[in-house]
């Protein structure tokens, strides 16, 4: 397959993020022309860019994607863009109206711009959130969307929708990647599900026992951000377009397999204690099928959930010392 990386100039809108970040590193060794990012550190850190922030194929812009002068200037003569900017799920929660202006309206500019700007192709981050919970397990992406309950499960379902109605009318060529629980270093330690492992990590380092809300049967497609990232550089190269694919492990995980994993990667012989659930998760499973990524991107997720844990849980203790240093 040839490499349209190669002297290719590339836009990551959210760049400096967690996946946005390692889709970077993965694009480097590829030899683009040029990589643009835009992002207003609202979530996204230099420290996350450390490894290519000086990198002459790189111009960071930091900025918000709501300023659409400067989105142009982004967008104008790249020939690909990987849309990752977005706000995370409680954040559209808390405040709808920004979740509408960077979630619904800033990816209507993107696609407005890009069919402008004849982008070659955009590769759009979207979310297991569409499925809400899912009728089937393991979840195809022909299950519908309409369990989905969250602002941010909407937009994103709109985003997939609203790419998919510009193919349609304008021939603009997209690829939108429902990713699964994301985890690994440089994620964030207070999201919805990902703060249970930094509590967890914290627990293990104190020699505290873990808690677990509830029975701990809650259940998750763990999956490690470089297969993430893998994913995306395999759906700017592969020949597809106007598909949706689910990026997953393939494992249901219950909160209580993984904290078992979190206490034997660190050789801890600490006991969960378990108190009484305060919310109800209306999305109490989640498993991938990822056999249509597996057909037409070749993708296969490679890190197990012991080996990412083993690194997040380095990633995590280092990222603590330097801290209280
Ligand atoms: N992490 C997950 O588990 C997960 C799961 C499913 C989908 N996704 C999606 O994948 C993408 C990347 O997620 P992530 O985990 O790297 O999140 P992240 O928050 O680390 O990265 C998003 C980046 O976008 C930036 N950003 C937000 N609003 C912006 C704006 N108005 N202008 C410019 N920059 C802005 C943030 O600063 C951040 O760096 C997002 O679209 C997210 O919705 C993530």
């Amino acid at each position: 397959m040839p490499n349209k990386v190669k002297g290719s100039t590339i836009l990551v809108t959210g760049g400096a993020g967690f996946i946005g970040s390692y889709v970077i590193e993965q694009l480097l060794p590829l030899q683009p022309k040029k990589i643009i990012i835009i992002d207003n550190f609202i979530r996204g850190t230099k420290e996350n860019m450390k490894s290519f922030f000086n990198n002459p194929v790189i111009e960071f812009n930091q900025g918000d994607m709501r300023d659409t002068a400067l989105l142009e200037k982004c967008i104008a003569g790249t020939d690909y863009v990987f849309h990752m900017a977005a706000l995370r799920i409680n954040a559209c929660a808390a405040n709808p109206r920004d979740g509408f202006d960077v979630m619904l309206k800033s990816t209507f500019e993107v696609a407005e711009l890009c069919v402008k700007h004849k982008v070659k192709k955009v590769i759009y981050s979207s979310s297991a959130s569409v499925y809400g919970l899912a009728q089937h397990f393991p979840t195809p992406e022909t299950d519908n969307p309409y369990n989905n309950q969250t602002f941010y499960g909407a937009a994103k379902m709109w985003g997939e929708q609203l790419f998919r109605s510009y193919k349609f009318m304008y021939g603009l060529d997209y690829v939108a990647l429902r990713y699964f629980n994301a985890y690994g270093p440089r994620m964030d330690t207070d999201g919805k599900y990902t703060e249970v492992m930094i509590k967890w990590l914290d627990c293990i380092r104190d020699g505290r026992n873990p808690l677990i809300y509830g029975d701990g049967s809650t259940t998750m497609d763990f999956v490690y951000v470089k297969d993430i990232a893998n994913a995306n550089i395999a759906a700017l190269q592969a020949d597809v377009t106007d598909e949706a694919f689910n990026i997953g492990n393939c494992e249901e995980t219950s909160l209580k397999q993984l904290l078992g994993v979190l206490l034997k990667v660190n050789d801890s012989t600490l006991e969960p204690e378990f108190r009484e659930e305060n919310s109800i998760n209306p999305v109490s499973r989640r498993l991938a099928d990822v056999s249509k990524a597996e057909k037409l991107l070749d993708f296969k997720p490679s890190v197990s959930l012991e080996q990412g844990m083993r690194e997040l849980t380095a990633w995590y203790f280092e990222k603590i010392k330097i801290a209280t240093n």
